[in-house]
């Protein structure tokens, strides 16, 4: 990873809000003196990209951030749609009382905006992506430079074993393997952080009380959000509340000290199949191919969680 600077990180926030993406760009949002948000991207993912470009304009409302937003793509590479109502509901953000957006998004297309940041400033940039890798990889392959003009790319994506919407997939993985095939494949400085990192980070029902006693609408939406996820991971996977994937990945951004990581060579399945969109990573070394992402593998929870419930209190 490359080395934290003093002044805050030029970061843009791609992905598909979704109630833990929101929670991931409240946290970015809260985090003057760490990051500066160029603006946020919208992509296919836990829903349609109609509702993930209006649910970035309520998360930019929740958090008083003017903000741009660009709407980008609408559907995978290659596969088929995936969604996720079941985990986020038919809108993507399950709560009542959400603010409108308060502007339109930008008519550009998000694809045409990453490269123009990126190309406007060389070596600043960090790309955090909480979704399908769809918009990076349309990006990497109009500006094929691109790779090399970022300062990194943090996924929230894979596992280095079991996965969720299949037993052998991660979400973000399975919805447009072919994106993230080019994202792993593109010489990009690249940490990603999967399902066996996120899956530290439980959002328990004392931890929801804790935000919901902020006493401000940041925090009262956030734990509304994850009450109704709670329900889910309860009975999906007996857990006692849900998993904050998308916040772990910009945790990794504001507290880089929080995780221990590996470099790792990975690689993503894209035939068809019970592998399909499994990210193959090689915890042993024993392809003998060469390290291409940084891997989390280890999170310090109860730090993330304290920054969590620090700079969420910080919000109207
Ligand atoms: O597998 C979890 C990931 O898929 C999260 O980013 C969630 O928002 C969905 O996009
Ligand atoms: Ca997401």
């Amino acid at each position: 990873m490359p080395p934290m600077t003093a002044s805050p990180l030029p970061v843009i926030l791609d992905g598909d809000p979704g109630l833990d993406d929101a929670i991931a760009w409240l946290l970015a949002l809260a985090s003057p003196e760490d990051v500066r948000v160029l603006g946020v991207t919208t992509v296919h993912g836990n829903v349609g990209l109609h509702l993930t470009t209006h649910n970035a304009g309520v998360t930019l409302a929740l958090a008083g951030a003017q903000v741009p937003v660009y709407a980008g793509a609408d559907r995978p590479l290659v596969r088929t749609a995936l969604t996720a109502p079941e985990v986020h509901g038919d809108h993507g953000l399950p709560a009542g009382h959400l603010p409108e957006p308060t502007c339109a998004p930008a008519t550009e297309h998000a694809v045409n905006f990453i490269i123009r940041a990126v190309r406007e400033r060389p070596g600043e940039v960090t790309l955090v992506a909480t979704g399908p890798l769809t918009n990076v990889a349309l990006a990497f392959r109009l500006a094929p430079e691109l790779p090399r003009l970022l300062r990194e790319v943090v996924w929230m994506g894979g596992s280095t074993g079991q996965g969720n919407r299949t037993p052998a997939a991660e979400f973000n993985a399975l919805a447009d393997p072919h994106a993230a095939k080019i994202v792993l494949e593109s010489g990009a400085m690249l940490r990603m952080f999967g399902l066996n990192v996120t899956l530290q980070a439980i959002a328990t029902p004392e931890r929801v009380e804790r935000l919901r006693v902020l006493g401000n609408r940041a925090g009262t939406v956030s734990a509304e959000l994850l009450t109704a996820y709670a329900a889910f991971y309860r009975q999906r996977y007996g857990l006692p509340g849900g998993a904050l994937h998308d916040p772990v990945a910009v945790a990794a951004v504001l507290r880089p000290d929080l995780f221990r990581m590996q470099a790792l060579n990975v690689q993503v399945e894209t035939q068809e199949g019970l592998n399909f969109g499994r990210t193959v990573c090689d915890l042993y070394g024993v392809t003998g191919q060469p390290a291409n992402v940084q891997v989390g593998l280890q999170l310090d929870d109860a730090a993330f969680f304290g920054l969590l419930f620090e700079r969420l209190a910080r919000l109207p």
